[in-house]
Parts: C-alpha cells; sequence; structure tokens
C-alpha cells in the first residue's frame, strides 16, 4: 500500500456535482442525531466538532436531509458551518416522513415535498440548494409529479441540482426523461454490492455515486469485522480499507461515511490518503464478500 503525501480529503480527488465539483470523500451526518435517527445527539458540543473537523480536513460534500431527527442533523450543520465556505456543498434530501424512533415513510406528494424544500432552506439558512436529493420514490405518486415539482423549484431558483435516492436504473432513466440528474445515492459497501449496476451505470454517465451505508453501518468498521486481518498487516484500520476500497472502485464514487466522533472521523479521513494496488484490492474484495 502507498500512502500519499497530501493531507486530508484532498487526497481523495474530486467528483462532479453538476457545474460544482466537491472532493470525493465527503461525511454523512445521519449519525449527529439520536438513538432511532430520532431526536438529538448524545453530545451535542461533539457534533459540532465533528462538523467542523470533517471541512477542516478538507471535506467539501456534507451529505444530510430533513428527517435525519428529524430536522436535528440539518439544524446542526447551521450551527457549526454558516456561513458557509464557499467550495462546500450541502446535500440533502426530501420524500420520507418520520413519525417515531426508526420509522421512514416515503412520501411524494408534491406539496410536501415543496415544504420540506422551504423549510430546509430556512434551517439551513440557504438561498438555494445545491443538491436535492429525492429521498425515495414514493409509488403512490406519479414520478414525474415528484420529480416535476423538484424541477419546478429549480426554476424558482431553490435548488441547484436534482439527485436521487435508492433508485434502480429504470427510474434513473425514467427520471433522466424529465430532467438531468446529477447522483445517485444507494446502499452500497463492500459486504453488499446489489447496487452494482446502477453503479456502473453512473459511472458510464460520469454521474455521481454516492454509497450510503458506506461501513455497513459500522461492522466493516469493527475491530473484530472481517477485515481486521489484513488491516493489521497493512497498518491501517478496517474502516480505512473499506472506504479506500470505495474510492478505487469507480471514480465517480462519492462515500458518505458517518460518524459522531472526532477521532472516528479524522480516522475515516485519513483513508483518502491510501491508495490500493489491485491484488490489496482484490484480497480486500474477497474478504468482505
Ligand atoms: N439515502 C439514504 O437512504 C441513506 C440511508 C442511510 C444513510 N444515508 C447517508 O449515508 C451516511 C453514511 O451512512 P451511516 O452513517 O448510516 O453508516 P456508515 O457510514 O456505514 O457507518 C456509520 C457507523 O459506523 C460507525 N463508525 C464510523 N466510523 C468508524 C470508525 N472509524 N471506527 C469505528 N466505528 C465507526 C459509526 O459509529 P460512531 O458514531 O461511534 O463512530 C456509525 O455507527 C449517513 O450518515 C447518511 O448521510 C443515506
Amino acid at each position: 500500500m502507498t500512502e500519499s503525501t497530501t493531507a486530508g480529503a484532498v487526497a481523495s480527488g474530486t467528483v462532479d456535482i453538476g457545474d460544482l465539483s466537491v472532493r470525493r470523500l465527503g461525511f454523512g451526518t445521519m449519525r449527529l442525531t439520536g438513538k432511532g435517527i430520532w431526536g438529538p445527539p448524545d453530545d451535542h458540543d461533539e457534533s459540532i466538532r465533528v462538523l467542523r473537523r470533517a471541512v477542516a480536513l478538507g471535506v467539501t460534500f456534507i451529505d444530510t436531509a430533513d428527517s435525519y431527527g428529524p430536522y436535528v442533523a440539518e439544524e446542526l450543520i447551521r450551527e457549526a458551518l454558516h456561513p458557509y465556505a464557499e467550495d462546500v456543498l450541502i446535500a440533502t434530501k426530501a420524500g420520507l416522513l418520520r413519525t417515531g424512533p426508526d420509522v421512514w415513510v416515503p412520501l411524494g406528494n408534491p406539496s410536501y415535498l415543496r415544504q420540506e424544500v422551504e423549510m430546509s432552506l430556512r434551517r439551513l439558512g440557504l438561498e438555494r440548494i445545491d443538491l436535492l436529493q429525492l429521498h425515495r420514490v414514493d409509488p403512490n405518486f406519479p414520478l414525474e409529479d415528484q420529480v416535476g415539482e423538484l424541477v419546478t423549484m429549480r426554476d424558482e431558483g431553490k435548488i441547484r441540482h436534482i439527485g436521487l435516492s435508492e433508485v434502480g436504473v429504470d427510474e434513473l432513466k425514467a427520471a433522466q426523461q424529465i430532467t438531468p440528474i446529477v447522483s445517485v445515492q444507494n446502499l452500497y459497501n463492500l459486504a453488499d454490492r446489489s447496487a452494482e449496476d446502477v453503479l456502473n451505470e453512473a459511472q458510464a454517465q460520469g454521474i455521481a455515486f454516492i454509497p450510503w451505508f458506506p461501513l455497513a453501518a459500522g461492522p466493516l468498521a469493527a475491530a473484530d469485522g472481517p477485515l481486521h486481518q489484513l488491516a493489521v498487516d497493512h497498518d491501517a484500520t478496517p474502516s480505512q480499507l473499506a472506504l479506500a476500497w470505495l474510492l478505487k472502485r469507480s471514480p465517480v464514487m462519492l462515500p458518505i461515511p458517518g460518524t459522531s466522533q472526532v477521532s472516528h472521523l479524522e480516522s475515516n479521513i485519513a483513508a483518502a490518503e491510501i491508495t490500493l494496488t489491485e491484488a490489496e484490492f482484490a484480497a480486500i474484495s474477497d474478504a468482505a464478500a
């Protein structure tokens, strides 16, 4: 394994979000909330430190959603980072209703999507959201109406770019009949590669692929997990290998590992500085398959 000399997320390179460019190693804010992604985090001040440290380490893509908390993650982002540095992109989402801890209900009623975007703008202290991702496609409403409402809000200047979350290739292409889509965010990590076809499509089109649960929500970062021995051999941590593997997997890959702790954040971001050989890439693939 060779280590680059460029520090922090800068070493991950960049990927385009429409006309914007962000570092390929981002940060996900879902863990800055209470149990069940409901209510405030246990340690508010540490959450603020995590967000500020992420940006200090070169992260320019911060993923969030109004449904995280709900509202908690967006409020923390504003408290920690507003006014935002010019190169920092806050990507949020709309399309999920929260009725309790661990309860997530897709709701694509265009009026609800509009309210979510309006309230995210207010909460984040933004005049325009650089990337608004449709969190889920709601089968109870026509796709044209859900994406169409976001297009209307883009035309009104409230959204800059539109992305999708948890879609198949057919849904991506159907949405692209309506408007340009700049990113797809799907579940994808070393241990669950079921979205491989969507990743390949995103890569072929040159649009960002944002893998959620890049650490399988924890197990791939665990000291006793499947990457334990390889990590020991390479003087790295399991989470670093899992993230370095993602970064090598595709040039459009934009992982957004989540954590509530500065120490974990620093370790995760250092993964950008790891360059895997083909043999190491294959060994990590096999270890976690
Ligand atoms: N589009 C969607 O539907 C969707 C769904 C889920 C998530 N997301 C987004 O994707 C982001 C990433 O997913 P995620 O945060 O759920 O899962 P993840 O990044 O795969 O894993 C996060 C978990 O791993 C732990 N962890 C992180 N770094 C670690 C380290 N270095 N050592 C040990 N443990 C570590 C964290 O605990 P600690 O807090 O203790 O570090 C946390 O419990 C979210 O934050 C959110 O922005 C999107």
